[in-house]
C-alpha cells in the first residue's frame, strides 16, 4: 500500500497545550519506518499549515480559538480532499481531534464525488458530538462529529450548507464513556451507532466491529478510523489531555486493528490528541505506532493455518 503521512500540528481545539508536538512525537516514536517494515510504500509529506481565514462570524462567542481552528479545517478539507483522489492511503498525525472537521469532511466530500458512500469508525472515550450551543467547554475538539454530520449552530467554515455531509447512520463509535448531556441526546437522536465501554464489556469488541465492516464491506463503502489517543486506558496510554478511566485494553485495541486490517476495508486514518508533554518515556506514542502497525498488517502468526 501506498501510505502518505501529513502532520497536523494543531492544539488550539483541546482545552490544553502539548498536541503541537504529536507529528514530531510519531516520526520520533518511528511510524513511517515501522509501516515501511511491513513493505509499504511510505512518504512523509512534512506538516500541513493552516490558512488564513481572517475573522469567522458567529453568536457563539465562547468557542474558543475559532479562527485557528477554521483555518486548519479548510487547509486540512482541501488536504483530505486531494489524498482521497489519489492511490494512497492518508494517516494525519495529530493534532487534537479538531483536525477531523477538516479530514473527515474533506473524504466525505471526496467519496461523494465518486459516488461511494463514506463510514467512519470513531474511536475515543468521548462521541464529539457537540455543538456550539451544547458544548460545556467551548473546545472546538469536542465537536468535530457534529460539524461533519451537519447538525445546526456552527459557524460558517466550509461554506453553508457544507459541500457534503456525514450521514449519521454510517458513523460507528466504540469506547463511549464520557458523553454530556445535551451531547447525548444529539448523538442518541440522529442514529449514530454508537457503542459505550459496557457494551463492549458485555459483547466484546470483535461481535460489535464485524457487523459494522460486513455493512461497510456489502455497501462498497470507504471506511476513515479515526484513533483517538484516550480511546485506551490510561494507565497504558497516559499522553493525552482528557483521561478518561476504564479504556479499552491493550488487548481489545490490537485486536480492533488488526480485524481492520484483515477486512482490507479501510482507506484513511486520523491519529488524534497525542500529547506528548504528558508522555512517559515516550510510551503512548510508541502504543499507537504499535497499534497503526496492527492496522497495517503487523501479526504474530498467518491466519489461514487453523479455524478455530
Ligand atoms: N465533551 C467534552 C467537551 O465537549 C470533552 C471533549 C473531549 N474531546 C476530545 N477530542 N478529547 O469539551
Ligand atoms: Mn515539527
Ligand atoms: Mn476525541
Ligand atoms: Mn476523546
Amino acid at each position: 500500500t501506498n501510505i502518505h503521512l501529513l502532520g497536523v500540528p494543531l492544539e488550539e481545539g483541546a482545552g490544553r497545550r502539548g498536541c503541537i508536538m504529536g507529528p514530531d512525537a510519531y516520526r520520533t516514536a518511528g511510524l513511517a519506518e515501522e509501516l515501511a517494515a511491513l513493505g509499504h510504500n511510505v512518504t512523509d509529506l512534512g506538516d500541513a499549515q493552516r490558512v488564513d481565514t481572517g475573522p469567522i462570524e458567529t453568536e457563539h462567542n465562547h468557542l474558543k480559538f475559532l479562527p485557528e481552528v477554521a483555518g486548519w479545517t479548510r487547509s486540512l478539507h482541501d488536504h483530505a480532499f486531494a489524498l482521497a483522489g489519489a492511490d494512497t492511503l492518508p494517516i494525519y498525525l495529530g493534532g487534537d481531534h479538531a483536525l477531523a472537521l477538516g479530514t473527515v469532511t474533506g473524504h466525505v466530500a471526496a467519496a461523494a464525488q465518486m459516488g461511494r458512500p463514506q463510514y467512519v469508525l470513531w474511536l475515543d472515550a468521548h462521541s464529539d458530538f457537540n455543538t456550539p450551543a451544547s458544548s460545556p467547554s467551548g473546545n472546538i475538539h469536542g465537536m468535530p462529529m457534529a460539524f461533519a454530520c451537519g447538525l445546526d449552530g456552527f459557524p460558517d467554515l466550509l461554506g453553508k450548507p457544507l459541500p457534503a455531509v456525514l450521514d449519521p447512520q454510517k458513523l460507528c463509535m466504540m469506547g463511549l464513556r464520557s458523553v454530556d448531556r445535551e451531547e447525548r441526546e444529539l448523538l442518541q437522536s440522529s442514529g449514530v451507532q454508537a457503542h459505550d465501554m459496557r457494551a463492549i464489556d458485555e459483547h466484546g469488541v470483535a461481535r460489535i466491529l464485524r457487523p459494522f465492516l460486513d455493512e461497510v464491506s456489502q455497501a462498497n463503502g470507504l471506511l476513515h478510523v479515526s484513533l483517538d489517543v484516550d480511546f485506551i486506558e490510561p494507565e497504558i496510554a497516559p499522553a493525552v489531555g482528557t483521561t478518561v478511566p476504564g479504556g479499552a485494553t491493550f488487548r481489545e485495541a490490537h485486536l480492533i486493528m488488526e480485524m481492520l486490517h484483515d477486512s482490507g476495508l479501510v482507506t484513511s486514518l486520523d491519529l488524534v490528541e497525542l500529547n506528548p508533554f504528558l508522555d512517559e518515556r515516550g510510551r503512548t506514542a510508541r502504543l499507537m505506532v504499535d497499534l497503526t502497525a496492527s492496522l497495517f498488517g503487523r501479526r504474530v502468526l498467518d491466519r489461514f493455518t487453523t479455524s478455530y
